[in-house]
């Protein structure tokens, strides 16, 4: 990998998702604020970028056999791709979650209050992933495939229902911000996701679940953020 201070964080981690642990370790956001080069976010939270760069190249230094360098992939894959693997997780993990962060609401709250807190998060969570899942796979994602279809074939753009392609984009950033800072706030009530001495499975259990959801959703939102929606953009301005 030839990193320099001056890549962005979206190209390192397009390049090689094993530069996303890298980031998560130093608290630097790589889904949602990936437009930022290397130097912009370590000046941000004062880390030193050379020390960075050189934790990025060590987890990087084999060859990356993962088979998922999702860079190269069409819109129509990589779409297909989104919604069995990421949006199908979402679907099938939040109503067990939900449930989880009830229970330990209810069970725990009066000893560890900041449970009620997550609680009422998680719930906020899956209000908004549901919509948000379902605008992208009955709107956005539909026309993303139509418009790299029209590119493959040589047609013209098809008609934009939204005036540009970048307002439902835009749309889409939001919300995963949002989700984004959710799971972040409960990672910060959760200590990280550590459960105390006097925690019982279901609390311990609970807090795994939580954190693999927010590990998906890093992934998750990455693929669209950085991969999926700059190539839409840069798809319609060439069929314009
Ligand atoms: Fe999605
Ligand atoms: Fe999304």
């Amino acid at each position: 990998m030839n990193a320099t201070a001056e890549t962005t964080i979206r190209d390192i981690v397009t390049e090689d998702y094993r530069a996303a642990a890298v980031f998560q370790q130093h608290g630097i956001d790589f889904c949602c604020g990936g437009n930022k080069t290397i130097d912009e976010a370590c000046r941000g939270r004062g880390l030193n970028a050379a020390q960075v760069l050189s934790d990025v190249a060590r987890a990087c230094a084999t060859p990356d056999t993962s088979g998922q360098q999702f860079g190269a992939w069409e819109p129509p894959a990589l779409v297909d791709y989104i919604v069995t693997k990421h949006h199908g997780y979402v679907r099938q993990a939040m109503p067990t979650i939900a449930a989880y962060t009830r229970k330990l609401s209810s069970v725990h709250g009066p000893n560890h209050p900041e449970l009620i807190e997550v609680e009422r998060l998680f719930a906020g969570v899956v209000a908004e992933m549901t919509m948000h899942m379902m605008k992208e796979e009955q709107i956005l994602f539909p026309f993303i495939v139509k418009l790299a279809e029209a590119a493959a074939q040589n047609r013209p753009a098809p008609p934009i229902p939204f005036g540009t392609v970048a307002n439902p984009i835009r749309m889409m950033e939001d919300e995963h911000e949002s989700a984004g800072n959710a799971l972040a706030r409960i990672r910060t009530l959760t200590s990280g996701y550590q459960p105390p001495e006097d925690a019982c499975t279901t609390y311990r259990v609970g807090l795994q679940e939580l954190e693999a959801f927010e590990e998906d959703l890093h992934a998750h939102v990455h693929l669209e953020n950085n991969i999926l929606f700059p190539r839409a953009l840069r798809l319609e301005s060439e069929l314009r």
